[in-house]
């Protein structure tokens, strides 16, 4: 197989960077992006095409779980490089006549951008040549509520997203914001969290040595401690009093 060099494809939004600014139409009307989520997490997705099966399993199962994530203050924004037409008459043909694993009526209320020109696509290095010219491929971008991208996770055209793992991912972004940790292999709320490693030698043996109450230190630069799952919930997501 022929492999096409990197010409117009080159640039790549990185974690790290403020999300690429652009207006876009949507079937929710005109969006300008990251700016009207300031304040908000932002999960901003590609897909390949409209009409076509995996991409309908994964709308299904996204649009069935926004209300989870609005819980937890984000919005999904959806883009492909088809015309507002198409997404529209695929919507409409998802709540109406598609069924999949127990999810039917599913009403898509989130915003789909229509990018005929793949401008926005290319921006977002959604256009990946030697997977696909025309279409996008499964990009994922955790845009944060200053408009930084904080996780970035790429799926190629044939596998269908995990969607409890980009809750996953978001829920443990929000978790090391909130109470200045990182997460584990596996990680989910409940599980034992990793405290930033010791920053001088003092901390180091004082870790060792049992000064820091409440750690678990497998060594000095292995220290995990109890977070539970209630006290994360009650500052990661909105919950109802
Ligand atoms: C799909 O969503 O089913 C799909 C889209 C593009 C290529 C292959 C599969």
């Amino acid at each position: 197989m022929e492999i096409l060099e990197e010409k117009e494809y080159a640039a790549m939004p990185r974690i790290g960077d403020l999300a690429p600014a652009f207006k876009a139409i949507t079937t929710q009307g005109e969006i300008n992006f990251p700016s009207d989520y300031k304040g908000n997490w932002v999960i901003f997705f590609s897909h390949p095409a409209d009409f076509t099966p995996v991409c309908t399993s994964e709308f299904m199962t996204f649009a069935s779980m926004e209300d989870k994530f609005e819980k937890a203050n984000c919005k999904l924004v959806g883009l492909s490089v088809d015309g507002l037409y198409s997404h529209i008459a695929w919507l409409r043909t998802i709540q109406e006549k598609i069924k999949f694993k127990g999810m039917e009526n599913i009403e898509v209320k989130f915003p789909l951008i229509e990018d005929i020109s793949m401008e926005i696509a290319k921006k977002y290095g959604m256009i990946q040549p030697n997977e696909d010219t025309t279409k996008a491929v499964r990009a994922v971008f955790f845009i944060d509520p200053t408009g930084i991208i904080r996780a970035i996770i790429y799926y190629p055209l044939s596998l269908g997203r995990n969607f409890d793992e980009l809750y996953r991912v978001l829920i443990g972004l929000k978790t090391s914001d909130e109470f200045d940790v990182a997460t584990p292999a596996d990680w989910v709320p409940g599980d034992h969290v990793i405290i930033p490693p010791a920053g001088s030698c003092g901390v180091a043996k004082g870790r060792m040595d049992g000064q820091e109450e409440g750690l678990d230190c497998k060594d000095w630069f292995f220290c995990t401690k109890e977070l539970d799952k209630k006290t994360i919930l009650e500052k990661v997501l909105r919950l109802e009093s």
